[in-house]
């Protein structure tokens, strides 16, 4: 209905480009690439990834990652990163390392390159459409891969192919850093007793929030040879932001996994 609502909005030139993409969108073959395009091109940049204070969350998510001894020299890999919203916060951080942002959705992508343009950083950047859970990328090539709000819309048979691949990139030693959806807390019991509501083919035909649990997730890391270090509950405010007065919760409750030594 908000897509319906925004297309009757748009001046009949922009609708007729956003009715070509829509048909371009149709045709893709990768389930989830096809949703996320379908977001991308009907939502405005800022709500595509989700709704929400977008500068906040990108530095809450970056908090996150610094709490997790993120360095300025480190490989960080950002597994789904939409439009840029941690982007634009942890590029200026890494200082003298890499950041590779990797997103499904062409759209979401272009965009964050837009948005990153014009950030002086030491950083070497890169971005990469991937549409499989296997990285083009060396095996221990990165020190952290971090996926906020990313498995989140993903059942679980697909988050273990990210697990496992993931388990292989980084270094001995390194992290995956990732937030979900899980039911101990209030936001995610009220999303799933909404998607209670519908169909199989209704809860599918977009992006949709999957709910999960931390034991489901635990069991999928080390099903994946990942040791769970820790959670960050997603309604316990754990990170201080420089110019926020009260410490900050992301809303979705983030793991951190550790590739064994
Ligand atoms: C809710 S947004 C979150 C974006 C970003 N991580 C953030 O927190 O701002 C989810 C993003 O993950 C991307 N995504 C979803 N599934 C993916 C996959 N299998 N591989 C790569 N990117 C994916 C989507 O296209 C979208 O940009």
């Amino acid at each position: 209905m908000l897509r319906q609502k925004i297309r009757d909005l748009l001046p009949p030139a922009v609708r007729s480009r956003v009715k070509r993409a829509i048909a371009g969108v149709r045709g893709l073959g990768n389930f989830y690439e096809r949703v996320y395009e379908m977001q991308a091109v009907t939502l405005p940049p800022d709500d595509s990834i989700g709704l929400g204070d977008f500068d906040r969350i990108g530095k809450v998510e970056l908090a996150l990652l610094l709490l997790e001894g993120v360095q300025p020299g480190d490989r960080v890999i950002d597994l789904g990163c939409g439009t840029g919203r941690l982007a634009v916060h942890l590029i200026p951080y890494l200082s003298s390392g890499r950041y590779l942002g990797i997103d499904i959705s062409r759209t979401m992508l272009k965009e964050a390159v837009r948005r990153t343009a014009g950030i002086k950083s030491g950083c070497a950047v890169e971005w990469r459409h991937q549409r499989t859970s296997r990285f083009e990328l060396p095996d221990a090539s990165a020190e952290a891969i971090c996926a906020f709000s990313v498995f989140t819309h993903m059942e679980a048979e697909d988050t273990y192919r990210y697990f496992r691949d993931s388990l292989r990139v980084v270094r001995p030693g390194g992290k995956l850093i990732f937030s979900c959806l899980p039911l101990s807390l209030e936001a995610s019991r009220g999303i799933f007793l909404q998607q209670a509501e519908l169909d199989l083919a209704q809860r599918w035909a977009g992006v949709r929030n999957v709910v999960t649990t931390e034991e489901s997730m635990e069991a999928l890391a080390s099903m994946t040879g990942w040791k769970v270090l820790r959670w960050y509950r997603g309604d316990q405010p754990s990170v201080t932001i420089p110019g926020m007065p009260a410490p900050q919760a992301l809303g979705q409750s983030t793991c951190v996994l550790q590739r064994p030594s």
